[in-house]
């Protein structure tokens, strides 16, 4: 089986940060967003075709020179084609079926039986459905007694919604689902697409646990605290030389000797976090110095920014070589 992984989209809620880093390739609990969601992924998968669109070179680039357990294709847009027009651009050569999966979001499913229920309950799609408080950013399903997803709203009014189980961003296709999708225009398949499929059988995959879409910055850190506590942060403990609680996530080539640290934080490649300092739930980006005494808190700063000596940071997001 394949995976098409949506990768497009600008990140506009992840600004400044996205103006030069895709969201996909921001670093959070040891590596970048995309990363975990491929690690959902069932180790036979024959290929990953990565639907890309903004700074889709970006991506080509990362992939190339970190390879991933499967091949990796990156299909780009000339422009935006919205998660349809996205999937049928890619489309090309899929596996019948395939996972369809948001670069976007972490959760705890398990696509390995995700993809075993769908083979046992035939029909055109299988889609993971997350239980969450707050269904309006999401895609809402409602479901019979067999699982059978009856009605689907694609971000409905809190009056509107059917269940509170939202779509989270992982599925099971058939490639009837790619045949339907309209060539040559933007298409969201949510909301153009997906209803129509029902009549032919689509079901949920219900999984409980952890989830989150990362596609702002508090829940960026969110994802990131989930993933910490999920033991999916990758190397832990704190930077040698340094002291606090931790967990941080180490990423090759950063310093901090004399540092302290609070509770989830990634420090990418090449940062330096001076003696004195002090830093807690954040990510810090590539080449980010913290300088003496500073102190950041609840923050995402981007490549190369770089705090003050003694300067308080607390819940900022800041674009790549920024001055604080
Ligand atoms: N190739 C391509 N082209 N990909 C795109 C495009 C595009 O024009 N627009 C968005 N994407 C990608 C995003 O990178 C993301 O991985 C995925 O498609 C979904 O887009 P978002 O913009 O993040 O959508 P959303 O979060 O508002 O809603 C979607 O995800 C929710 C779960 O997080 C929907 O699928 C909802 O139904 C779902 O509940
Ligand atoms: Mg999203």
């Amino acid at each position: 089986m394949k995976a098409l992984v949506l990768v497009g989209g600008f990140g506009t809620r992840l600004r400044p940060v996205t103006y030069t880093v895709p969201k996909q390739l921001i670093p959070i609990a040891g590596k970048p967003l995309l990363y975990h969601v491929l690690d959902l992924l069932p180790d036979d998968v024959e290929e990953v075709v990565l639907a890309t669109g903004y700074k889709a070179d970006v991506i080509d680039g990362y992939v190339r020179t970190h390879p991933v357990r499967w091949p990796v294709r990156t299909v780009p847009e000339a422009e935006p084609l919205g998660t349809g027009g996205g999937m049928k651009n890619a489309g090309d050569g899929m596996s019948d079926p395939f996972f369809l999966l948001n670069s976007d979001v972490i959760a705890s499913a398990d696509l390995e039986a995700m993809r075993t229920a769908h083979a046992a309950r035939g029909g055109v799609g299988t889609m993971a459905l997350f239980e969450v408080e707050d269904t309006r950013p999401y895609g809402v399903a409602a479901l019979d007694a067999q699982g059978r997803i009856t009605a689907f709203v694609e971000k409905p009014e809190p009056e509107d919604a059917p269940s509170r189980w939202i779509n989270a961003g992982l599925a099971v296709w058939s490639r009837t689902a790619l045949d339907a999708i309209p060539p040559g225009r933007p298409v969201s398949f949510e909301r153009e697409i997906v209803p129509g499929l029902l009549t032919q059988g689509v079901y949920g995959y219900r999984f409980t646990g952890y989830w989150d879409d990362a596609g702002t910055p508090d829940r960026l850190l969110n994802a990131q605290r989930l993933l910490f506590e999920a033991g999916r942060g990758g190397k832990l403990g704190i930077p040698r030389g340094a002291f606090g609680t931790g967990p941080v996530a180490t990423m090759d080539g950063s310093r901090a000797a004399g540092a302290s640290f609070g509770p989830n934080v990634t420090l990418a490649p090449g940062v330096t976090v001076e003696a004195g300092a002090h830093v807690a739930n954040s990510i810090l980006m590539d080449d980010v110095r913290v300088e003496r005494d500073a102190t950041v808190t609840d923050s995402i700063l981007g490549p190369r920014v770089r705090v003050r000596a003694g300067h308080r940071l607390v819940r900022q997001v800041l674009g790549d070589g920024a001055e604080a």
